[in-house]
């Protein structure tokens, strides 16, 4: 099982191995200008794919808990642990204060923490900038001893080989070479806007398109995961057919809401696949839960 140090809504976890088989068997430099929880960088490190990482995400708190992660598993890992033992009994009062500290200092203990008890491991914020989500009670976040495990793992499959950064992704794109892949998974399209401008750079379809558009001028290869559908309702607008890119829908599971009620309905997501990386060949041919449609 692949170590995830870091609950986060949209994580790619569950769905990291297929992807894996539309990219380079090899790769240099591997980066994600939309890291999250960086689920498809802890899977190329974990299969031994590529030389060096390069993880990027606009949210500063985040890229904090990275740096925490890989250069000082043993001391987050204890901080997770005291707090963790200090909530028992006292479970809602003590998230309140955890939530209140980090909404003072952005320490990133209390972050782990916070993303390890909230709700759908969500992170939300008010129109004052404060981290404002709520406690799943069901949850008391991750055994220590399992925290630590995922932690000290993930701290060594990137000690020593990975560039952390807080831009917005445009820089990041504007400094990759020939040499790199570059995976992105930007906000999904229904939840980006208002909501995340208080904390992050705004995204844009239009622009990203420009962005996406100047990596092949420069012969980058890339994968982005965008739009999909549940069924057949769609969501998100898809990447535009000039980009000539291929795309291929990737059977993310059943969807819970469609569960919910009585349907069962599968989740597919694209993943777009960029012509450099078309001429260096895909991997393996397509799992039988891929389909392959050109555009
Ligand atoms: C869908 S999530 C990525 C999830 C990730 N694939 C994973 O496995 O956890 C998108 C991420 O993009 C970040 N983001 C949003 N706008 C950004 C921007 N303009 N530049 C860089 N990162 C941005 C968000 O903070 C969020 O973590």
């Amino acid at each position: 099982m692949l170590p995830q140090p870091i609950p986060y809504q949209g994580s790619k976890r569950r769905i990291a191995p297929i992807i894996l088989d539309h990219l380079p068997k090899r790769m240099s430099r591997f980066v994600e200008p939309f890291a999250g929880s960086a689920a498809m960088s802890i899977a190329v490190a974990d299969r031994n794919r590529a030389g060096e990482f390069w993880l990027n995400d606009a949210h500063l708190a985040l890229m904090t808990l990275w740096q925490q992660i890989i250069d000082h598993p043993r001391e987050l890992g204890d901080q997770y642990t005291a707090m963790w033992v200090e909530q028992l009994g006292r479970e809602r009062a003590f998230f309140d204060k955890v939530r209140d500290r980090f909404n003072q200092r952005q320490e990133p203990a209390d972050f782990l923490y916070l993303l390890a008890r909230c709700v759908k491991a969500a992170i939300r914020y008010n129109a004052g900038g404060e981290f404002n989500n709520t406690p799943d009670n069901r949850r008391k976040g991750a055994r220590p001893a399992e925290m630590c495990r995922r932690i000290t793992r993930t701290s060594q499959l990137f000690h020593d080989r990975a560039r952390l950064t807080a831009w917005d992704y445009k820089k990041v794109l504007r400094e990759c070479e020939e040499r790199d892949f570059i995976y992105m998974d930007p906000p999904y399209q229904g939840v980006r806007g208002q909501r995340d401008r208080r904390y992050l750079p705004e995204f844009d379809h239009e622009e990203f398109c420009v962005q996406l558009a100047e990596l092949n001028d420069r012969n980058i290869p890339f994968a982005v995961s965008y739009d999909g559908r549940t069924g057949d309702r769609v969501y998100g607008e898809p990447l535009p057919a000039h980009l000539d890119l291929v795309r291929v829908e990737i059977s993310a599971g059943r969807s819970t809401q469609a569960t919910l009620l009585g349907r069962s309905e599968l989740t597919y997501e694209s993943l777009y696949i960029s012509p450099a990386l078309q001429a260096l060949g895909a991997t393996r041919k397509p799992a039988a839960t891929t389909q392959l449609i050109f555009q």
